[in-house]
């Protein structure tokens, strides 16, 4: 099963809209609902047809290129991921890989230098995880943060000891070796533009007691005689956690090394990754028959535009219009894909086949059940009017990939699949995954998208679930109920957009209640539905909060609302933060 995400308690920053970290909601018990983003989705549908086939993805073992890369010892810190973000956001490219990786497979990314994360272990603990021995042998820089410089000291002949108490927090980094030649040297190069008395976060337990034969100290806190230690060698150790945000000056520090200790340049560039990406795909590809579907989100639009540069019309992309976008978006999809990019897209309408499978179904999961199933089954007739298809393309990126490896089974498939219980792929269908975006975080994904010239409304387009309006619908969906949802769920987008907001939500949406209310509007009386307004802000979606929108934009949509769309004469605020409500409806 998936790895279970823990609620993070490090402090911790990213660029927010990074709905592919959405977590899967498997363990709540309670509502058994998939969070993940719409191409997650469709393409986890995919998935769990195709694993019938035993389709496997093509060359997903091996290192993507030959670029100079930072390798990150994972040692399942809560921070790992954002340690990688934070090398990435340096342009150098990085990957997070196990302890027990072997010495081939981190020969073939290139490595410039290592970085080994913290971890929930204590080195002196029996089986506690070591950083390998190549580590050493190779004669790159390392830098171990808290676990990671714990592992080193033990590795390497020193001393680190347990404490009843856990320093957890910020904390204050003295450094400068004081008129010692060596420290100073080795110091300068990891600590250079770094303030002398810096605000560091702490989180550990465990401490090193005696440096390991020539380390020396190289900076102190008030709790800890030796916060930051390093040798001539270019091996450092970090007691505190440079990745987050409140060491404000983590990311200097994070640059020192990456850049000056291990010099490495700074290549890692959307237009590199899409130059190398082209060549690998073709390679990879072939004269081969390729296949995407896209679903209107970022991830497949990405791979599907990317893959069509390196092989072009051996491409056909599948669009299913299953009727529960939102305004304009299929026609978006179809003006970019086919107008726009000159890509061979087959547009499927199937909007009454999903109403058909939606009628009269009021309950969330049932929704989320046929709409899944529907698709498959729509998908594969279209497919199948292909003939014989080599390779599917998949938005699949990195947080899904470490996410999966990190349980060791395909676990955000697994869930999917326990909640959609969706049908296989019939015999004829065999194909080798193509996921181009494997290595990318979501804000990589975009850059890339505009690179290859993608709408900006589409890259940076907000979340948006799989079930699309279905589960913004209470009750059954029905056309007419969808076209009142658009109508009102379309005006407080112009809305958001005219008080240039849309970027800083995570989500901003109108619901349809099953509710109706009285009114007045002129002479009459009227007894129409409530729109609900939905606005949340959030770095990722495990938690929201309600966005305090100003009180004129809201007056604005509300008014506009009532007014144009006229099913509707009442609109309601939801002011609730996640937990305890979730961001959707239902
Ligand atoms: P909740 O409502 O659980 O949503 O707070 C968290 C994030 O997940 C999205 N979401 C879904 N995405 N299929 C999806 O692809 C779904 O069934 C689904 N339910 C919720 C939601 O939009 C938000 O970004």
């Amino acid at each position: 099963m998936r790895r279970k995400e823990q609620p993070l308690t490090i402090p911790v920053s990213g660029p927010v809209n990074d709905p592919v970290n959405s977590p899967l909601d498997e363990d709540s018990g309670a509502s058994p609902r998939i969070r993940t983003t719409d191409d997650l989705e469709v393409s986890s549908y995919l998935e769990i047809a195709e694993e019938r086939q035993g389709a496997r993805p093509t060359g997903s073992e091996e290192s993507p290129e030959p670029h100079e890369t930072i390798v990150i010892i994972d040692f399942g810190g809560q921070t790992t991921m954002l340690i990688a973000r934070r090398v990435r956001e340096l342009k150098v490219y990085c990957e997070l890989l196990p302890h027990t990786a072997s010495w081939e497979r981190v020969r073939a990314l290139n490595p410039k230098g290592f970085i080994l994360s913290g971890g929930p272990s204590s080195v002196n603990d029996d089986g506690a995880p070591r950083a390998p021995a190549y580590i050493y042998e190779s004669g790159l820089p390392v830098l171990g943060i808290c676990y990671g410089m714990q592992t080193i000291t033990a590795d390497l002949g020193g001393r680190v000891v347990g404490s009843s108490e856990r320093e957890y927090g910020h904390a204050v980094l003295h450094h400068g070796a004081g008129g010692d030649d060596a420290p100073d040297r080795i110091a300068s190069k990891l600590l250079h533009d770094l303030p002398e008395a810096m605000p560091v976060w702490m989180s550990h337990g465990d401490r090193v007691a005696e440096l390991p034969p020539g380390f020396a100290p190289l900076a102190s806190s008030e709790s800890i005689p030796v916060a930051a230690m390093g040798n001539e060698a270019g091996i450092y150790g970090i007691q505190f956690h440079p990745e987050v945000v409140h060491t404000p000056d983590g990311a200097q520090l994070l640059r020192n090394f990456v850049i000056d200790v291990c010099g490495c340049r700074g290549d890692w560039t959307a237009a590199n990754f899409v130059d190398e990406a082209v060549g690998r795909i073709r390679d990879e590809v072939g004269d081969g028959r390729v296949i995407c579907a896209l679903s209107g989100g970022v991830d497949s639009a990405v791979a599907a535009a990317l893959v069509h540069k390196a092989v072009g019309d051996q491409l056909t992309c599948i669009f299913v219009d299953n009727g529960l976008l939102r305004r304009e978006e299929p026609d978006r999809v179809v003006q970019t894909f086919r107008e726009h990019l000159s890509i061979d897209l087959r547009h499927v309408d199937a909007v009454g086949q999903f109403l058909e499978e939606l009628a009269d179904v009021t309950d969330p999961e049932t929704k989320r059940k046929r709409i899944g199933e529907t698709f498959i089954a729509v998908f594969e007739e279209k497919a199948k009017e292909l003939g014989k298809v080599d390779f599917l393309v998949q938005g699949t990126t990195y947080p899904d990939v470490v996410e999966s490896a990190g349980s060791g089974a395909d676990g955000v498939t697994a869930t999917i699949k326990s909640h959609h219980n969706v049908g296989g792929l019939p015999e004829h269908m065999e194909f080798s995954l193509v996921e181009p975006l494997r290595y990318l975080f979501k804000d990589e994904v975009r850059q890339v998208g505009l690179e290859l010239g993608l709408p900006k409304r589409m890259v940076f387009r907000q979340p948006f679930p799989g079930p699309g309006l279905a589960i913004r619908i209470i009750g059954a969906v029905t056309r007419d109920k969808l076209e009142i949802l658009r109508s009102a769920d379309w005006i407080f987008r112009d809305e958001i957009d005219a008080g240039n907001l849309y970027s800083e939500l995570w989500q901003s949406f109108a619901i349809l209640t099953d509710t109706r209310s009285v009114g007045v509007q002129g002479d009459a009386r009227t007894y129409g539905y409530v729109i609900a307004l939905r606005a949340v802000t959030a770095e990722d979606a495990m938690t929201a909060d309600w966005a305090r929108l100003p009180y004129d934009v809201l007056a604005r949509a509300s008014s506009r609302i009532v007014n144009e769309v006229p099913e509707v004469n009442r609109v309601v605020l939801d002011i609730t933060s996640k937990p305890p409500g979730t961001i959707e409806w239902e």
